[in-house]
């Protein structure tokens, strides 16, 4: 059977009243028989309507049984120009690198506590 391809523009414009159709990792689902049986209720899976709801479907973290129960309303694909690939989460793991001056500088190195241990050490000796 093939696979019906959609746009994210053309799945906006879906009348969200009559219908609930929504993206959730890149698959488009029509929910609108479903959304009166859904156990995380009616109301949060009609305003997903004509979005995509891959963030959220993920951060309640549904059961493998949601999982399968999710291939009855699947209806097709988005067209691949309308994929999104890495679900922007806003973390950004690419920390700049540790410049040169700050892993060398005697204030922020080993060096400095070193000295200053010493210093009082031997002031310590001669003054007590
Ligand atoms: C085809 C799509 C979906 C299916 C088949 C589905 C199915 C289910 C099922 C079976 C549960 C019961 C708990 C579990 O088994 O994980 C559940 C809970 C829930 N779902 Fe969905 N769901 C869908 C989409 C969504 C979306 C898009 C949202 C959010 C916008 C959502 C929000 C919730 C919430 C909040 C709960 C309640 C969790 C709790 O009470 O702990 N669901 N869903």
């Amino acid at each position: 059977m093939e696979t019906k391809k959609f746009t994210r523009k053309e799945i906006a414009e879906r009348d969200t009243k009559a219908e609930t159709v929504f993206v959730i990792a890149n698959k488009v689902y029509d929910v609108t028989k479903f959304v009166d049986d859904h156990p995380g209720g009616h109301e949060i899976l009609v305003n997903t309507a004509g979005k995509d709801a891959s963030e959220q479907f993920e951060d309640v973290g549904h059961s493998l049984d949601a999982k399968e129960l999710m291939k009855k309303y699947y209806i097709g694909e988005l067209v691949d120009q309308d994929k999104r690939h890495n679900v922007d989460r806003n973390v950004n793991w690419n920390l700049p690198p540790v410049s040169e001056e700050s892993a060398n500088g005697f204030l922020t190195s080993w060096k400095f506590p070193a000295a200053l241990g010493l210093l009082l050490t031997l002031l310590y000796t001669y003054l007590f």
